[in-house]
């Protein structure tokens, strides 16, 4: 491949300007399986998106086909406007980590770093000095002697990071590189790639199946299943309004009571299942509400109120479980039909007088309530 690639400085930590990518009607078919269906994604330069999905749902499809390693059926992939659909990964220059970061085992930390440099002909000092650089970015300087196999997961986790950046790609596609490492080190791990991704400016397409993950390292999430995308937004956009009832119950914890539509008007009218009829606020009602048809009711664990003191609809509640979660007590229950419903109450010392059993009365604010079309059941 040609020297180009090599002509800025050869520094690791300097800013880098990544690159936009544009998705376009991306799909993929394995005999009649449509891996992805109709994809369409504008990355901005510099810009950390998050794929979320459940597996199979065509996160690591699309990963791929910006890699190179895969050729969509149809569609297209844009880098900074240039149409990579069908060109070869070696001559796309992105930084790619998996979960299974394979270092070479028998080749030192500095040699493993350096070699997609080798692999592009570049002279040894220069290699070694980029691949100095780029292990003291991932603050692993001094490393570089040591093998794999002295080095802890989260380590050689870092210098898999080092060997995908040393290049200076334009973009980091990263296939969840976290997910073989425990909680503490995970989190470290998220905390480094932002670091990291603020440090380069590169463009970052981080897929993961944790949705917290997602909520806490990118700019935008999207929200993936059976190959479609559900919903683009930044994390709070997400949180706050999920655009579907898919969305509403992978992202984040989620009550969920099926209801009957009555009327819509200024306000919208839902029938409970137990028989009671409640009036909502219009912005209630995400996707639309049809008279007549079924629906369900979401509300965050955190938006109930304990008690009757506030603006809302009344709920009684059977506890049967009451947990102490740190920051909130987590008040498990069932509503008068059944249905389970999950209360997180910050705030120990109010909740001292309940036992399991015992019926607690709650406050939905009917701001916090959105309302879907379809079914739980
Ligand atoms: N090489 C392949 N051959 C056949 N089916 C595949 C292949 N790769 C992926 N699939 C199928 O495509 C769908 C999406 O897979 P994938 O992109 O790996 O999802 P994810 O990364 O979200 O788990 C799944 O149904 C998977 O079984
Ligand atoms: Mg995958």
């Amino acid at each position: 491949m040609g020297n180009e690639i090599f002509v800025k400085p050869a520094s690791t930590t300097s800013a880098a300007a990544g690159a936009s990518i544009r998705i376009s009607r991306l799909e993929k078919r394995f005999g009649p399986v449509f891996a992805v269906d109709g994809v369409n994604l504008d990355i901005a330069a510099g810009e950390f998106i998050a794929l979320l999905g459940p597996s199979g749902s065509g996160k690591t499809t699309i990963l791929m086909s910006v890699a190179g390693f895969e050729f969509p059926t149809s569609g297209t992939i844009q880098v900074d406007s240039e149409d990579l659909t069908y060109v070869p990964s070696n001559r796309r220059n992105l930084g790619m980590v998996f979960q299974n970061y394979t270092l070479f085992p028998h080749m030192t930390i500095l040699d493993n770093v350096a070699f997609p440099l080798k692999m592009r002909g570049l002279p040894k000092a220069e290699r070694h000095a980029r691949a100095e650089a780029a292990l003291a970015t991932v603050r692993l300087g001094g490393y570089g002697s040591r093998r794999p196999n002295e080095l802890s997961g989260g380590q050689q986790q870092r210098v898999a990071l080092a060997r995908a950046i040393v290049y200076q790609p334009r973009v980091l596609l990263m296939d969840e590189p976290l997910s073989a490492l425990d909680k503490n080190l995970r989190e470290d791990m998220q905390l480094e790639i932002k670091r990291l991704h603020a440090e380069l400016g590169i463009t970052v397409i981080f897929v993961t199946h944790d949705q917290s993950e997602a909520l806490t390292m990118a700019d935008r999430i999207a929200v993936l299943k059976d190959g479609k995308i559900q919903q683009i937004g930044p994390a709070r956009e997400l949180y706050e309004r999920p655009a579907n009832l898919f969305t509403a119950g992978f992202v984040g914890e989620m009550n969920f009571v099926d209801v009957t539509v009555e009327s819509v008007g200024d306000l919208v009218s839902v029938r409970l299942p137990w028989g009671e009829t409640w009036q909502l606020p219009p912005t209630a009602a995400v996707d639309a509400a049809t008279v007549g048809e079924a629906a369900v009711m979401a509300v965050r664990p955190e938006r109930l109120r304990l008690g009757t003191g506030a603006a809302g609809q009344v709920v009684k509640v059977t506890l049967s479980d009451i947990v102490y979660a740190g920051a909130a007590m987590l008040l498990i229950g069932r509503l008068p039909d059944g249905t389970e419903l999950r209360a997180r109450i910050p705030g120990a010392s109010q909740l001292d007088a309940l036992a399991p059993g015992d019926v607690a009365t709650f406050t939905v604010p009917g701001e916090a309530i959105l309302l879907y079309r379809g079914t739980r059941r």
